[in-house]
């Protein structure tokens, strides 16, 4: 149970916009054992860090990530959708990250869009110290991930469907780990994930009787919006007594 590993989802994304540098660096702060983190691709070729396809929902920009240059992305205001205090977080770049995170904690770097592979594995080159898990539900980007990098860790999200097949595309990649949603989990999954030797990451989990709970079935670690939030109430501090 104590070993829990806790990823600050999106960074520490409870106390700071999504998939910001000031996410990350709350993230770290907040003692998260790691971070996970969206990556699509500007119209330039520069893997950027953000979750959705879209501007709109975390940024004062518009349209699709894609069909804007990083200089642009980096400028947008991604901060203050969150709160005002937050005006002027850009969308940073991969590379922006694994600057300020890359030897200090693991990093599970979530492909979403699935022509980035080649350019996040390029971005990696630049942080040899970097420990780095990858992951996607795209099982086809798995692969060609695979092919071109074939000692990298990769893991495999599901959400949705037979994760018996998920599983068997997890053991053809020579996985690192499996991430399904938590609400997925069950015994039979665990089961398989053990005979595997597959450990389970679930996402995404704050409620710490939920965490208990999964931790007691033999997860491995949960992907957590409030990591600090989590560990605190799952390990309480014990009241000091004044005598
Ligand atoms: O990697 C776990 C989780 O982030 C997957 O879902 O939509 O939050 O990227 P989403
Ligand atoms: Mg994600």
């Amino acid at each position: 149970m104590s070993g829990l590993f806790l990823y600050a989802h999106r960074g520490a994304s409870a106390e700071a916009p999504e998939n910001t540098l000031a996410a990350f660096a709350r993230a770290l702060e907040a003692g998260a054992d790691g971070v996970e983190l969206d990556v699509h691709l500007s119209a330039d070729g520069v893997p950027v860090v953000i979750h959705d396809e879209t501007l709109e929902r975390t940024t004062d920009g518009e349209g699709p990530v894609d069909a804007w240059e990083r200089e642009y992305l980096q400028a947008l205001d991604a901060g203050s959708w969150f709160a005002p205090h937050f005006a002027g977080e850009g969308v940073p770049t991969l590379d922006q990250v694994l600057h300020l995170l890359a030897g200090r904690l693991r990093l599970n770097l979530e492909v979403k869009d699935v022509r980035a592979g080649q350019a996040v594995l390029e971005a990696l080159r630049g942080y040899p110290a970097a420990d780095v898990m990858l992951s996607s539900f795209d099982c086809g980007l798995l692969f060609a991930l695979r092919r071109a990098a074939p000692e990298m860790p990769l893991a495999v999200l599901h959400d949705a469907g037979n994760w018996r097949r998920a599983l068997g595309y997890a053991e053809a990649l020579r996985a690192a780990a499996f991430h399904p949603r938590a609400d997925l989990i069950g015994r039979p999954l665990l089961t398989a994930c053990r005979s595997l030797r597959l450990p389970v990451y679930a996402w995404t989990v704050d409620d710490p009787g939920e965490a208990r709970a999964l931790a007691r079935m033999g997860v491995a670690g949960v992907f957590a919006n409030d990591p600090a939030g989590l560990r605190g109430r799952l390990f309480p501090r014990p009241v000091a007594t004044v005598r």
